[in-house]
């Protein structure tokens, strides 16, 4: 049968979009198929929903938020319908854990009919974070990617499309949550970028804030809510958006030092 490979993600800062492109690159040259991608990181491209059949291999691939797959997603997620489509799983973790984010993904697929063949967990540079994980997905990681694309080819050379068992509780747990210097759990839903004089105006934060929440006539305003993202941090070209957030700062700090160890890949077939 000859395949459509699809690759469809939600990236902030562009370490998902790395994974999903290469491995359905890799799968499509594999299986010499063609290949359609879909980002779904901007509100506007949210707004269509996707439906696949037998004929398409459905790559999706998202950040882990908390631990769990980005709760703002969900509803755009449960719109991606398939009727016969193969999907794999795919989800960018920053060097902590990816937590119940990649069995939540998997039953999220399965649930709108989807046959998960595959799942794979990856690491990318953390959205908080310019030293943790840094330039991640490298160079093997991306190899890593390589290497799966060519066991999912022969799961489906061999006509296997049995479904995977990834790890994580059936039962999610709760949404991964930061301490105060108290130990309380920190509501990250108060803290927002705030906006530095060096800022030129030039709307790139506008274009990218994956929640359209930027004012376009006011940069420095928030017209709706912010999830912590990064986009608009990592992208400014003038370094003009930054956390002020003792709690948000404490946490990165806190992350940055404990997580030196680097965390490898896991695939599951
Ligand atoms: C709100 C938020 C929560 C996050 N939670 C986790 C987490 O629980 N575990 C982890 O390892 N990384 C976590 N990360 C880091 C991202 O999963 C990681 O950096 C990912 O590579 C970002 O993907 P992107 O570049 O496609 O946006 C979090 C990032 C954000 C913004
Ligand atoms: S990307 Fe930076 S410089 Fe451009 S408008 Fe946003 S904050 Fe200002
Ligand atoms: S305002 Fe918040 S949600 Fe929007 S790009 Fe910046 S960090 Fe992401």
């Amino acid at each position: 049968m000859k395949y459509k490979v699809n690759g469809v993600f939600f990236s902030a800062t562009g370490t998902t979009k790395k994974v999903v492109s290469k491995l359905a690159k890799d799968l499509a040259e594999n299986l010499k198929s063609d290949t359609y991608f879909h980002d779904f990181t901007q509100p506007l491209n949210r707004e269509k929903s996707l439906k696949f059949n037998d004929k398409d291999i459905v790559i999706v691939g998202l950040p882990v938020y908390a631990g769990r797959v980005p709760n703002v997603l969900i509803n755009y997620l449960n719109t991606i319908k398939s009727d016969g489509a193969k999907a794999v799983a795919v989800v960018l973790f920053g060097n902590r854990d990816y937590d119940d984010a990649l069995i939540e993904l998997k039953n999220i697929l399965k649930a709108n009919g989807f046959k998960v063949i595959a799942g794979g967990a990856f690491v990318g540079e953390h959205s908080f974070s310019t030293t943790l994980a840094q330039g991640r997905p490298d160079k093997m990681d991306l190899e890593k990617v390589s290497r799966f694309a060519n066991q999912i080819h022969s799961k489906i050379s061999s006509g296997s499309g049995q479904e995977v068992v990834v790890p994580g509780n059936e039962s999610y747990r709760p949404y991964y949550k930061p301490k105060d210097d108290k130990g309380e759990d920190v509501d990250f839903r108060k803290i927002k970028p705030k906006t530095n004089e060096d800022c030129t105006d030039c709307k790139l934060c506008v274009s990218l804030c994956p929640m359209g929440s930027i004012d376009y006539d006011d940069v420095s305003k928030l017209n709706y809510i912010c999830i912590k993202c990064g986009a608009c941090i990592k992208n400014c070209p003038v370094n003009a958006k930054y956390y002020d957030d003792e709690d948000y700062l404490r946490h990165k700090y806190e992350l940055e030092i404990e997580l030196t160890e680097r965390k490898e890949p896991e695939i599951f077939l």
